[in-house]
């Protein structure tokens, strides 16, 4: 087999780089290490930025996402009892779609059995040879491709970025003391906008996926056990950590999925070396305060359609700019995540001075236009 991209990783990078190549007229194989239903049951953040509507658009896999995402123009930050609700619309002009990352990667799969683009599923044990040179070849247990370009869509325990040597490889990492607790729950929403609730209990965010299906988390211990929180136990919490008013609204229901995610930042670089270009959570990670991982995903996957494209076009120096392009806009979106994290959550290890400076800061944004413009920007995304 032979193919001008092979991709790694039928996650929402690699579907959406196979569907922007395919419309610039380059080909690509997707390998996908799991059935199409193991990635289609995976439940992940559910918020989209402006950029990545346009581009799920340009791929064409945004009809439903029209037709059944909630256009968002602004959402609530809670401090203890305190409301400050931020404006994206007036404060930039843009909005935020509420679609799920399930459905987004649904669309994604749909378009390209339209287009009968090819991917090798259950690909067991795939490796990666003469990255350094001109023909790189990837194969798994009873298979190989040879390739011009390897782009590892893997996520952040895929193969590919560990296939640069370690010694051409930098990796930057915070790991945070706490973690999400998520459940998800046919139940109306409690608000028609996100609530990110900050104060003494520890962060909260309630967020929806559709007028029938919310999404709440808790922070709680890096490593806790969803088994200890049956959903009587996790309503009680979130009731504590959210307004009053909220409190006393919330409906309650059975959790239809409930689990726990670990908290960090992380950044791989370079993004290219040799023939490999990573992308996506394969490149980085985010905590995911302020929905930023998969909207990132999908920034870098357009940047690389776009060298790539440059390069099939006859441009040799079009793909030496990826790496450089793509980690100067990762570093800004990290920089938000880090900092939003920061502001609202609960440090098992702040002392009372950092308690005041994270309270300070909430008073400066309410007071400050300024200051929520900058949240506002860097949350609606910025320019691709
Ligand atoms: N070989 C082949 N495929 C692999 C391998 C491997 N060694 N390792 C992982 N994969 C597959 C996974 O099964 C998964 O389907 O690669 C895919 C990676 O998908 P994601 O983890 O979803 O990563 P990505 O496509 O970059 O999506 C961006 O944004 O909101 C965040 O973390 C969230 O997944 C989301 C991400
Ligand atoms: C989600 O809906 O899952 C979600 C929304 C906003 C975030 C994180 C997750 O900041």
């Amino acid at each position: 087999m032979r193919t001008q991209v092979a991709i790694i990783g039928g996650g929402p990078s690699g579907l959406l780089l196979s569907l922007l190549l395919h419309a610039r007229g380059v080909d690509a194989v997707v390998i996908e290490r799991r059935t199409r239903a193991h990635v289609l049951a995976r439940i992940r953040a559910g918020l989209l930025e402006r950029g990545s509507v346009r581009l799920l658009e340009e791929a064409g896999a945004a009809a439903r996402l029209h037709a059944e995402g909630l256009v968002h123009e602004g959402c609530l930050l809670a401090w203890d009892d305190r409301e400050l609700r931020i404006d994206f619309a007036a404060l930039t002009g843009h909005r935020m779609v509420i679609y799920g990352q399930t459905e987004v990667t649904r669309d994604l799969y749909d378009r390209r059995d339209a287009l009968a683009l090819p991917t090798v599923f259950e690909a067991e044990g795939v490796r990666i040879e003469g990255a350094d040179g001109s023909r790189p070849r990837v194969l798994w247990d009873g298979g190989a491709i040879e390739c011009d370009w390897v782009a590892g869509c893997d996520g952040f325990h895929g193969a590919a970025r560990r296939a640069i040597p370690e010694g051409a490889r930098r990796e930057h990492e915070r790991v945070y003391p706490f973690g999400w607790l998520g459940v998800l729950a046919d139940v109306p929403p409690v608000h028609d906008e996100l609530i990110y609730a900050g104060g003494a209990r520890g962060f909260a965010l309630c967020s929806q996926r559709s007028a029938t299906r919310s999404r709440y988390y808790l922070q709680c211990a890096a490593g806790e056990d969803p088994a200890a929180w049956p959903a009587d136990r996790f309503w009680a919490e979130l009731r504590r950590r959210i307004p009053r008013r909220f409190a006393e609204a919330l409906e309650t229901g059975p959790a239809i999925e409930c689990s726990v995610a670990p908290l960090r930042s992380f950044v791989a670089e370079p993004m290219l070396w040799g023939r490999i270009a990573l992308a996506g959570d394969a490149a980085h990670i985010v905590p995911p305060t302020g929905a930023k991982g998969l909207n990132l995903a999908l920034g870098d996957v357009a940047y690389l359609a776009d060298a790539l494209a440059g390069h099939y076009g006859g441009d040799g120096r079009a793909m030496d700019g990826y790496g450089p392009r793509a980690l100067a806009r990762v570093w800004k979106a990290e920089r938000f995540s880090w900092w939003m994290t920061g502001l609202m959550h609960r440090f098992p290890d702040a002392s009372p001075f950092d308690r005041r400076i994270q309270d300070a800061e909430f008073a400066h944004l309410a007071e400050v236009r300024a200051m929520r413009e900058a949240l506002a920007w860097n949350y609606v995304g910025l320019d691709l």
